[in-house]
């Protein structure tokens, strides 16, 4: 990418590999996964891969502390902490909750990183911009670089590499089924497949916003990587009125239930099957519903048996060490 340094987190690529027994369950014995869950760093996850860019833009500028926020379970602030202690940045982490009685999950893994914590009590999102926004200008004070992680423009350039590797692992794959949350993640994966001029037909999960929103969102971080890419794409011509075809792109909400964070009957069962058939976990909030949505896609048809298929696991099952309470009731029958 012009002018975006990298630094290397990761030993890439992430491995492919079938899921033959939730492939038959869902009806296609042609699915396979992405594994973007397991790497080297932090547990793993789809972070990592932004976190190449965001670090290496942050090494250019000479920053001395990273600063990344996020709520208690936060996989973002568990990879940004855990990729500073491997690239020797420190790592200031800002919490919008209470400081926790007992540290679980990413908390307790942000605590081994290293990072420094500090705890801002339940704020709004738009309260904890504006705590950090002061904690940035008190750190240039006293004579410190501090590096933000929010370009989410920038994060997108690590997943337009993630489609690339699958490129090269497994050519002949026909659909691909990503999450859209930010879009970070997607952006890149769709921004990739129209450099491969459409190749592949991507299936965008919503797990937090509706189709329209999350297509305005893409668009945006779309038109940044047209701006960006090393590849020459000024033979792109982008039309924001039509994202899907465009891009052989589609977008699906119907799997996101009353909101980001919050399960369904259908995400809850995923996660068993998933777990129970490939002894593979997913995260309740983002991973369980995209998994959810390829079984519908397969379901109604848009999928059919036989076309090869791939899922990305973008990672966050150490959430489930945090949220014990959804998983005390779940039923095995
Ligand atoms: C495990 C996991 N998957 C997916 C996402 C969503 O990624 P994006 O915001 O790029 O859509 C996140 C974001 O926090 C995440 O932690």
């Amino acid at each position: 990418m012009k002018n975006i340094k990298r630094i290397n987190l990761e030993i890439w690529p992430t491995p492919i590999h079938k899921l033959s027994r939730f492939g038959q369950l869902i009806g296609n014995e042609n699915t396979y996964i992405k594994r973007d869950d397991i790497s080297l760093t932090g547990l793993g996850g789809n972070k990592l891969r932004k976190l190449e860019y965001w670090l290496g833009e942050a090494r250019s500028r000479e920053a001395t502390k990273i600063v990344v926020a996020g709520g208690e379970q936060s996989n973002l602030v568990r990879l940004t902490a855990a990729a500073c202690a491997k690239s020797g940045f420190d790592c200031i982490a800002i919490h919008n909750c209470k400081r926790p009685a007992r540290f679980q999950g990413n908390m307790l893994l942000n605590k081994l990183f290293g990072a420094e914590q500090i705890f801002i009590g339940d704020v709004t999102e738009g309260e904890r911009d504006l705590f950090v926004k002061d904690k940035i200008s008190q750190l240039t004070k006293i004579g410190e670089v501090p590096y933000c992680i929010n370009n989410e423009e920038i994060g997108s350039l690590g997943y337009t590499n993630c489609l690339y590797e699958i490129d090269n692992q497994s050519p002949d794959t026909k659909h691909l089924v990503i999450v859209g949350a930010m879009g970070i993640t997607a952006s890149g994966f769709i921004f990739a497949n129209r450099v491969l001029k459409n190749k592949y037909t991507i299936h965008v999960i919503s797990v937090e916003y509706e189709k329209e929103k999350l297509i305005k969102i893409l668009a945006k971080k779309l038109l940044f990587l047209e701006g960006n890419a090393l590849e020459d794409v000024s033979w792109l011509k982008f039309d924001k009125s039509d994202l899907e075809k465009q891009y052989n792109s589609y977008v699906y909400d119907d799997y996101m239930g009353k909101g980001w964070g919050i399960t369904t009957e259908e995400s809850l069962q995923t996660i068993r099957e998933m777990a129970q058939l490939e002894g593979i976990l997913l995260d309740h909030v983002y991973n369980a519903k995209t998994f959810t949505g390829l079984k519908g896609l397969v379901a109604n048809g848009v999928i059919k048996n036989g076309e090869k298929t791939c899922i990305v696991h973008t990672g966050g099952a150490p959430a489930i060490f945090g949220h014990a309470e959804i998983y005390q009731d779940l039923d095995n029958s």
